[in-house]
């Protein structure tokens, strides 16, 4: 009986792994022409790109001409295609090609963080409704296989939490601010010299690319579901050189950190911020265009994973390990959503902060619960102290007039954490 089992499940292996794919790729930029290059030195994967849709049919190929055409349609209505791939940078339309590919009864692979992000809701119902596969472990830190792991591995209970740097481009200019003592616009520039950042910087440098990757991790981490926008965020554009200076005095760096922490009642208090990361922490080991995850759960403590998080190779080995993932009919369960008690976003916590900015009247510091630093002589001020985590939430005053905002390492504190520390202060200066 065992033996007959086994044989089916080999035979069964071996036709599910044999699987013929054919891919209709869109897109043949930085990731799609990636991903035709090491779609060559795989054969034994059996997949080809039997068309690729771009959109300027003037542009020189390093492909044959007749792989290439500009209509949509002719991919999406082939009944021989059952793989989509979407590496395209428009928003709109890569949702109105993964959509109508489910839709087409394809299985989809995308890398459009932002399309992604902000369509989750819809993405998710569609892929209940079509029974398809939708992989994009390519949107979230390129290379590093986070969204899998988190899929497959880490059960939500003991995921106490996971802190990461997710975009390359600001933790480049950071680290040159860091190392080289370059000021941002000339770490910047570098960046964007050497292919790390956009010529349009924005998305990255203000936290957005980050926040949209970090849209999704959340999802396959603790099951949340929330658009972009409420979720606290900011990026790096406002960090001074003496900001960078006060760090060494305090023996850390700043990066721009995604974080995500299960609190005691259950509910995930999560940011996109910039954070003094101490030496001895495994993401000041992350420098450069690298990116970095740390995963906190319970009985393991902490794993740490590292790797390239953008550009043409690392992206499409990604979007390779998805294709092949196709082969075995694999989607995503979305356990933590679907199987488990999904989890909130919690605002009720309070954060431990360092602000630093030019005029105090800007910064309204009575609505700290406390400071614990105040550095009123130097020409750039600044101060250390506890904020709720609302008061960041509804006011913008600490994204504005050059004021910098960053985390302390370790910086939620939760509200019965809170009360015992006001009874201690209140205890130490003898008034209880
Ligand atoms: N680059 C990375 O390292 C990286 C890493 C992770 C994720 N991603 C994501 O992957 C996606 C692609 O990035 P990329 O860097 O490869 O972009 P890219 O180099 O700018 O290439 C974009 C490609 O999309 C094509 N395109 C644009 N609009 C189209 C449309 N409506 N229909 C068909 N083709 C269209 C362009 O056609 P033409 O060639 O004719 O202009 C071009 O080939 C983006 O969503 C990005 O966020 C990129």
């Amino acid at each position: 009986m065992q033996k007959i089992q086994k044989d089916y499940m080999l035979q069964n292996d071996t036709m599910d792994t044999h699987k013929k794919l054919t891919i209709g790729l869109f897109g043949f930029g930085v990731v799609g022409e990636g991903l035709y290059k090491v779609l060559q030195q795989t054969p034994s994967l059996n997949a080809a790109i039997r068309k690729v849709c771009i959109k300027d049919p003037t542009k020189k190929r390093n492909a044959p001409d007749e792989l290439f055409t500009t209509d949509a349609d002719s991919i999406l209505n082939d009944p021989e295609i059952n793989v989509v791939v979407e590496v395209i940078n428009e928003t709109e339309p890569a949702f109105h090609i993964v959509s109508t590919a489910l839709k087409n009864g394809k299985d989809a692979v995308s890398a459009s963080k932002k399309m992604l992000a902000e369509h989750l809701p819809e993405l998710l119902a569609l892929q209940e409704e079509t029974g398809r596969s939708l992989l994009y472990e390519a949107a979230a830190c390129a290379s590093i296989p986070v969204i899998r792991n988190l899929e497959e591995y880490y059960d939500n209970d003991l995921l106490h939490g996971i802190k990461a740097i997710v975009n390359g481009s600001t933790n480049f200019i950071l680290t040159k601010m860091f190392e080289e003592k370059l000021d941002f616009k000339s770490a910047l520039l570098l960046a964007q010299q050497l292919g790390f950042a956009e010529s349009d910087p924005k998305l990255d440098v203000e936290g957005y690319d980050a926040l949209n990757k970090w849209t999704l991790l959340l999802n396959h981490a603790y099951g949340i579901v929330e658009k972009p926008s409420s979720i606290i965020f900011t990026g790096i554009q406002n960090i001074q050189l003496q900001d960078a200076v006060v760090a060494g005095e305090k023996h850390s760096s700043i990066k721009l950190v995604a974080q995500a922490q299960k609190l005691k009642d259950g509910g995930v208090a999560a940011f996109v911020i910039p954070q003094f990361v101490k030496q001895e922490d495994h993401l000041a080991f992350v420098k450069n265009e690298y990116n970095g995850v740390v995963i906190e759960s319970g009985f393991a403590d902490k794993q740490f994973f590292y790797g390239k998080g953008a550009g043409s190779l690392p992206t499409a080995s990604a979007v390779l390990s998805d294709i092949s993932a196709l082969r075995y009919q694999y989607k995503y369960e979305y356990k933590k959503l679907y199987h488990h008690r999904p989890h909130e976003l919690a605002t009720d916590v309070f954060l431990r902060v360092y602000v630093s900015f030019d005029n105090l009247s800007y910064i309204p510091k009575d609505r700290f619960e406390w400071l614990e630093e105040w550095h009123a002589q130097e020409e750039r001020k600044y101060l250390v102290g506890v904020i709720a985590f609302n008061e960041l939430k509804e006011n913008n005053w600490w994204k504005e007039n050059n004021t910098s905002l960053i985390l302390a390492p370790e910086p939620v504190i939760e509200d019965i954490e809170l009360r015992k520390l006001r009874k201690k202060s209140l205890e130490l200066a003898g008034i209880i």
